[in-house]
């Protein structure tokens, strides 16, 4: 049996995520969908409600769980026998940071490889920062994020103009 790992911020999921953990999905026996605490950003979502919002996003696809963790990816794999990390990649400026938290963890865990997905074409614009930042203006974020989660996050974010 194949697990891997599809981690992230998740703050909060957008659609190019649910693409992304989709498609691990149909290549992998198990996906664990996993909510990590970044360290250089500051979450508008607590640990909780990201894990909730994943939870909908997802809920139709059948062969993945989602969880939160504290401390490190290549520690975590090593704890649940995943053989991978995948990630999406939407463009050349994904590339440098994603190479290095890839040979990062390659260094603390080297059984662990990183699969890297390239993005939809109509989701390589999109990520997170910009689904918070129409949202707290009050924009439409149908293009965004899956429908039966937009309502929370307008109604959290909303009114912050
Ligand atoms: O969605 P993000 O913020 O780009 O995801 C980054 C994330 C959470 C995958 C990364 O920060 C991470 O792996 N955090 C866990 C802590 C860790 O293992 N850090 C060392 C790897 S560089």
């Amino acid at each position: 049996m194949r697990t891997v790992i599809c981690p992230g911020s998740f703050d909060p999921v957008t659609l190019g995520h649910v693409d992304i953990v989709t498609r691990a999905a149909a290549m992998f026996d198990h996906v664990i969908v996993a909510v990590f605490v970044n360290l250089s950003k500051k979450p508008s979502f607590t640990m909780d409600e990201r894990i909730t919002l994943l939870q909908k996003a997802l809920i139709g696809v059948k062969n993945i769980e989602v969880v939160g963790v504290n401390g490190l990816l290549a520690e975590y794999a090593k704890e649940r026998d995943a053989c991978a990390v995948v990630k999406g990649l939407r463009a050349v400026s994904d590339f440098e940071y994603e190479f290095q938290m890839s040979l990062t963890n390659k260094k603390l865990n080297p059984e662990l490889e990183t699969v890297f997905l390239t993005s939809r074409a109509e989701y390589m614009y999109l990520s997170s920062s910009i689904v918070k930042q129409v949202a707290m203006l009050d924009g439409d974020i149908t293009n965004f994020v899956p429908q039966c989660i937009h309502g929370e996050i307008k109604e959290r974010l909303g009114s912050k103009k």
